[in-house]
């Protein structure tokens, strides 16, 4: 039985495009893995701590074997905990918008929590190693416009670009993924053919995870 963690990182619930394809994947899973276990994570809902002053010193002091305060212990412990849920799974479905050409701000604080050394990740004289290995993660993107690879607009996509550098610098080696894209472009019925046959590919998509 293996343990799924499906990550929402759009606050628009059911209206978000990257929500509803990123369901017909889960769904096609669940009906082909009934006995797996599915948790679902939504970054706008959850409390996630914050990665302030206070928490850095406390990661700081206690990794290099310094004093640290009762406070600082408390602010990195709950930094452990994020991490610890984070790596217990064996898969991991993503659901993510393009804000701004990027991530959404609730995924960078996520992962600014999560991609910690020793944890996540090390350092040693042969250079990085991910430590998050051999699972497979799926990531549906939403995006209003369209950034084809080739077309003048590929550049402002630091959206697959920069989750796929961090899912890749943790470890993460099988990243398959689905463009829902354009959202905002075309007339209503264009979009909503276009997230129709996206929702077919993630339903295809989860067959074989
Ligand atoms: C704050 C914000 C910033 C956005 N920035 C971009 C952008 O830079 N490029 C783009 O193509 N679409 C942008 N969009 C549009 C979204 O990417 C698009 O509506 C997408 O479908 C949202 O995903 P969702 O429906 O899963 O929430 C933005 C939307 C919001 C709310």
């Amino acid at each position: 039985m293996a343990k799924v963690l499906y990550i929402q990182t759009s606050p628009r619930g059911q209206r978000s495009t990257s929500i509803q394809v990123a369901d017909a994947f889960v769904d096609a899973y669940r009906a082909k893995h009934p006995a797996d276990k599915m948790e679902t994570l939504n970054l706008f809902t959850a409390a996630l701590p914050s990665f302030d002053g206070l928490t850095i010193n406390g990661k700081y002091n206690i990794m290099h074997g310094k004093a640290f305060t009762a406070g600082e212990k408390k602010a990195w412990d709950a930094v452990v905990r994020l991490i610890e849920h984070f790596k217990s799974f064996d898969k991991y479905v993503m659901a993510v918008p393009m804000w701004n050409f990027g991530i959404p701000y609730r995924l960078k604080h996520y992962l600014d929590l999560i991609i910690q050394p020793t944890y996540t990740f090390n350092v040693s004289d042969k250079g990085y190693e991910g430590l998050v290995k051999n699972k497979p993660v799926a990531v549906i993107y939403a995006r209003g416009g369209s950034y084809a690879k080739g077309s003048p607009t590929e550049a402002y996509d630091l959206q697959t670009k920069y989750l796929e550098l961090a899912l890749g610098f943790i470890g993460f080696t099988d990243v398959r993924s689905i463009l829902v894209d354009p959202t905002l472009g075309g007339s209503a019925e264009d979009v909503e053919k276009m997230v129709a046959e996206r929702k077919r590919q993630a339903a295809k998509l989860a067959e074989a995870f």
